[in-house]
């Protein structure tokens, strides 16, 4: 089932660098509709449990301990198309890659600091939302 929404978060590099205000501008410029939204962080241990699909990979442990490393926003946006057009909007993993103007090439400075995430599936937006938000923290 298409849902028309995506989850994004925005990571500890660019909230730490002062970019939370300039990356939401994007966001909503690019007609993304806020549907929950919160400033929050990760403990390791939630960290470990949202990325554990990765536990296998070689950056796993370092993701982890990237991604619990200081304050995010966590969101759910709305869009038609939300999880093509949000992983356009937001550019290749590796910001060397990404297309110029996209978020990543704007405001990431690595690939293991990479600016945001976006959900890659409807039901990965599903199940990423709501592991952030009860269903009183949607709209
Ligand atoms: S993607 O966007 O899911 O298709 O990208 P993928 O390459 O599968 O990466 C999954 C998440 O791991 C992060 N990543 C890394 N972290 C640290 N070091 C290295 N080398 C690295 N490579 C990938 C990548 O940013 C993805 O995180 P999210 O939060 O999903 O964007």
């Amino acid at each position: 089932m298409t849902t028309n929404r995506t989850f994004t978060m925005i990571k500890p590099d660019a909230v730490a660098n002062g970019h939370i205000g300039a990356i939401l501008d994007q966001i909503s410029k690019a007609g993304f509709k806020f549907v929950a939204f919160k400033y929050t962080a990760l403990t390791p241990e939630k960290a470990g449990e949202f990325y554990a699909v990765h536990s296998e990979r070689p950056f796993y442990k370092d993701l982890v301990s990237f991604m619990s490393s200081g304050p995010i926003v966590a969101a759910i946006l709305e869009k038609d198309n939300a999880i093509e057009d949000f992983r356009k909007l937001i550019g290749a993993t590796d910001p060397a890659k990404a297309d110029a103007g996209t978020i990543r090439n704007l405001f990431a400075k690595s690939i293991d600091a990479n600016a945001v995430h976006g959900s890659d599936s409807d039901e990965n937006a599903q199940i990423e939302g709501n592991f952030f938000f009860s269903a009183f923290e949607r709209f």
